[in-house]
């Protein structure tokens, strides 16, 4: 038996970033949500995706960071079907074309993608009204801050409605988190949040709880302390975390 991770929890950055989400769809923006690595973005968009109607999300990889890859991308999860390049950002465009309370278009591991396809992605909000929302590390928005220099920047910029930045988890989440986990022992819910505070936030807390799960059921014993250290120890991943 495998131990099983809480299912979707409304954590207060949960929740922000789903009312970044809504506000975008809602009045057709291009938002930012740049959260550190493990708090919980990519969850939040598939649970926002989930319950909206509209709502749609991809993700990129430095495979598809450029504009013709990207779109591809986007085709296949749209389901548009259109071979011809040449039509295929308006076969895109049409199906995220505004209807009734609009919609969404979510890229997540935005940090991949190439100026050039940001920009197409803006073409979309421009012409068809669509929300687009930008999530991933901070290097998504460090480019709008570095780069000051430069005509299609400042057209980015002034286009951002929206920004919902976060570097450090907040306290109140990873025990939440936690706490969903079951966890009641308090040295280890302790350790677990120094865990969540030094990096990766409730990812690293979740790997640590599975492996400190499988101990504990091993041993027919709540989890306590000791499961968790053991854990962490075996994932060996302190000087990297
Ligand atoms: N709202 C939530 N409710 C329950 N569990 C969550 C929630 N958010 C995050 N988690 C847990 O934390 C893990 C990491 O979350 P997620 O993959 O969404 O982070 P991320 O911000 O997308 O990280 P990365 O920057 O590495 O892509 C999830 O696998 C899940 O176990
Ligand atoms: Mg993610």
């Amino acid at each position: 038996k495998v131990p099983q991770s809480p299912t979707f929890l409304k954590t207060r950055t949960a929740h922000e970033v789903l009312e970044t989400l809504n506000w975008a769809q809602v009045t057709s923006d291009f938002v930012i949500v740049t959260l550190a690595a493990g708090m919980g973005k990519t969850m939040a968009c598939r649970h926002y995706c989930a319950t909206r109607p509209h709502a749609y999300l991809a993700t990129v990889s430095p495979h598809t960071k450029n504009v013709h890859a990207m779109l591809i991308e986007l085709a296949a999860e749209l389901n548009v079907q259109e071979h011809n390049p040449a039509r295929l950002t308006r076969a895109i465009g049409k199906k995220l074309e505004r209807i009734g309370g609009g919609t969404l278009l979510i890229i997540d591991e935005a940090q991949n993608l190439v100026d050039d396809a940001i920009n197409q992605l803006r073409h979309f909000v421009d012409i068809y009204g669509c929300g687009v929302a930008l999530v991933g590390n901070d290097e998504v928005y460090g480019r709008f801050a570095s780069k000051s220099e430069g005509r299609s920047y400042a057209q980015l910029r002034r286009r951002i409605g929206k920004r919902l930045n976060r570097r450090q988890p907040l306290r109140q989440d990873l025990e939440a988190f936690i706490d969903a986990w079951g966890v009641t022992d308090p040295v280890a819910v302790k350790t677990l949040i120094g865990m969540g505070l030094k990096g990766g936030a409730l990812g690293q807390i979740d790997k640590t709880l599975k492996l400190a799960a499988m101990l504990a059921m091993a041993n027919d014993e709540p989890i306590n302390a000791r499961h968790v250290e053991t854990a962490w120890k075996n994932r060996d991943v302190e000087d990297i975390a």
